[in-house]
């Protein structure tokens, strides 16, 4: 049996990155970011003139990617050509481009076992779109965080992003393949009016609860 997997889902801005690190903190668990795994191969194709939209010269260069996972201080960091992504993940091109990209189930078959492979060892926070129904859709722990599109918009301002979040939800739930949506066994909480520590406790009470039994 694996150690421990926590799924936290939710569409974007609604506050569960941050979150998701604070509960893996609070865990001593690793905290892994998978939306960073697809931004990561986004901004690859950005910077190699290759649009998003050609499916197959995506699927193509997919295995030639030179992408290295790994973590540092028990968070996921993702390299490319042995360079550190960071700032470059949220550029307005890899912004426009992230949720086309992953919506190519080869792309989504190439990370998942990437995704996977952190839990052999470790226990491990996990968030993205589709961790509590198809990376772990056999855990226990799964949390839909959410929060209204009013307040979603205003967060994302907050952190001074313009990004078409409305637009990426919109591709990530209508996709075929592993589309964002909640696991019928996952807890929805919605953050509108929560603070982030509210957030927080609930989830790791929860969590604690169904360890101890
Ligand atoms: O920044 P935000 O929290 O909105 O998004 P993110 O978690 O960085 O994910 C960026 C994009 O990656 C999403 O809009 C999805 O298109 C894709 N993604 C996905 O399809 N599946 C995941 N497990 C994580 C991200």
């Amino acid at each position: 049996m694996n150690p421990p997997a926590i799924a936290i889902d939710g569409p974007a801005a609604s506050g569960k990155s941050t979150v998701a690190r604070l509960i893996a903190r609070e865990l001593g668990y690793t905290f892994i970011n998978t939306g960073a795994m697809y931004r990561a191969i986004a901004w690859y194709l950005a910077q190699q003139g290759v649009p998003a939209t050609d499916t197959n010269a995506v699927i193509s260069l997919l295995p030639g990617i030179p992408l290295q996972f790994g973590k540092e201080n028990s968070i996921s960091t993702v390299l490319c050509g042995g360079r550190k992504l960071t700032t470059e993940l949220t550029l307005p091109a890899v912004n426009d481009s992230v949720s086309v990209v992953a919506a190519i189930p080869e792309v989504r078959a190439f990370l998942l076992q990437k995704q996977r492979e952190y839990n052999k060892s470790e226990p491990v926070v996990m968030e993205g779109r589709d961790i509590g129904s198809v990376v772990f859709p056999d855990t226990p722990f799964k949390y839909f965080v959410t929060a209204s599109p009013e307040v979603r918009a205003a967060r994302r301002a907050a952190q001074g992003l313009t990004d078409s979040i409305d637009e990426r939800d919109k591709n990530d739930r209508s996709r075929r393949c592993a589309p964002l949506t909640q696991a019928p066994d996952a807890l929805l909480v919605d953050t509108s009016a929560m603070t982030i520590d509210q957030v927080v406790q609930l989830i790791i009470n929860d969590i604690r609860l169904k360890l101890a039994r």
